[in-house]
């Protein structure tokens, strides 16, 4: 037999995903799908109607980095956080997930670390896997709100091949707003050690209490500074996967530009809609954080009541991860399911928290939920999960 790369063989299967096949399987049940960030937000009008305006002759390739026209519209934008940002610090990329993917790539070598704030992202896992890069985990906790660590407890992660730490603001799953001062000591820190902060901050926009602070804040510490972002959540355009690298390093941004070049541009399509979201007002983004602050009081507020679950109220993004009396929420998952109905012949499709943690046995009584459905389903979603509970076979007592 022909052999495979050791790399494809460590890829781990999507934890997210996981469940789709068996969901496939079943027939006659109503699903509540609160397993995959996915938001039915309609996406803005004037984003559908770039669509249908674009009327190329050709539909060519663009340039690597992303059409000026993008790149500078996307500068414009973020010049709200930064207002020395200029097009040739922004690359357009296939989601965020590409931008993500350049960053680890252009950053690490084979064998180098990364350091991650967990939980966190579980496809941060496959983007380190293909640029040869391995992740290190720094656990945040609950009880201290996530908080990110003490620069200690961050040096003794270190190894001298750590290259870079990543981190989500807001944060998937857990739902941390990170404000100025603590980005500026991780920032700071990252610095000192030589390395790179790549701040995730694809839910930028979707915050309840306080903003989050941009790394494209700290204008001192820019060389070490990639940002992602992204069109998949704020503007509910997963679908179009459009996203931007952001970087004031010029010598990074020049292989970025490299990486780009080997596959060719991102679509120019994408590229049109970006511009009409780029160009919303700002009313637009008060009303995703309205829509998503009711949608996750809805999810929480239904399960908080609920013996034995503890539910962390989320700061921004739109999940959370919520503690269960279980044995083991990869079984839970997979009964949900296959196993368990209302009355009705309703279900929920939950994401099991393993998946984001590095060491999978860690996770185990906790599951991850996105507020992606309308607040009166995801009520509805809330009850079916307690009915589930008072079921399970494997519920335990703690
Ligand atoms: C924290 C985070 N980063 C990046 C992504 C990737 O987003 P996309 O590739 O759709 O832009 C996601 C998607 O869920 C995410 O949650």
């Amino acid at each position: 037999m022909p052999r495979l790369s050791q790399r494809a063989l460590a890829l781990q299967e999507s934890a997210i995903r996981k469940l789709d096949q068996r969901v496939a399987q079943q027939t006659g049940v109503r699903f509540f799908r609160v397993n995959i960030g996915q938001p039915d937000v309609p996406t803005p009008p004037p984003m559908l109607d770039a669509i249908l305006s674009f009327q190329p002759e050709v539909i060519g390739y663009g340039p690597a980095s992303g059409l000026p026209v993008t790149r500078k519209a996307a500068a414009r934008y973020h010049a709200q956080w930064c207002p020395e940002l200029r097009a040739e610090h922004v690359a357009v990329t296939t989601g965020g997930s590409e931008a993500l993917l350049f960053a680890f790539t252009a950053i690490c070598d084979p064998g180098d670390e990364i350091l991650v704030l967990e939980p966190y992202y579980t496809n941060y896992n496959g983007f380190a896997t293909v640029a040869g890069a391995q992740i290190r985990a720094v656990r945040t906790h609950l009880a201290q709100d996530f908080a990110i660590p003490s620069n200690e407890v961050l040096d003794a992660a270190v190894t001298e091949r750590t290259r870079a730490i990543v981190f989500s603001n807001p944060a998937n799953p857990t739902g941390a707003v990170y404000g100025r001062a603590e980005v500026e000591r991780l920032a700071t820190w990252a610095v000192q050690r030589g390395l790179f902060l790549i701040a995730d901050e694809v839910y930028r926009r979707i915050w309840f209490h306080t903003p989050p602070a941009s790394a494209l804040e700290l204008d001192e510490v820019c060389e070490h500074v990639v940002v992602i972002d992204s069109m998949s959540k704020t503007w509910s355009a997963c679908g179009l996967r459009l996203g931007f690298l952001i970087s004031r390093n010029t010598e990074l941004m020049e292989k970025v530009e490299r990486l780009g070049q080997a596959r060719l541009g991102p679509q120019p399509l994408a590229q049109e809609v970006a511009l009409a979201a780029l160009d919303l007002p700002e009313a637009y983004y008060t009303q995703v954080r309205q829509t998503y602050q009711r949608r996750v009081e809805a999810l929480t507020g239904t399960l908080s009541g609920v013996p034995g679950v503890t539910v962390p109220q989320p700061a921004g993004a739109f999940y959370s991860m919520i503690e269960l009396p279980i044995d083991d929420s990869e079984r839970f998952a997979r009964w949900l399911v296959e196993d368990f109905r209302t009355a009705q012949g309703e279900s929920v499709i939950v994401a099991p928290g393993p998946g984001f943690y590095a060491d999978p046995s860690q996770g185990r009584h906790e599951v991850r939920l996105a507020a992606v459905l309308g607040a009166p389903l995801l009520e509805r979603a809330g009850e079916v999960l307690a009915e589930a509970l008072q079921v399970y076979p494997g519920r335990s007592s703690g």
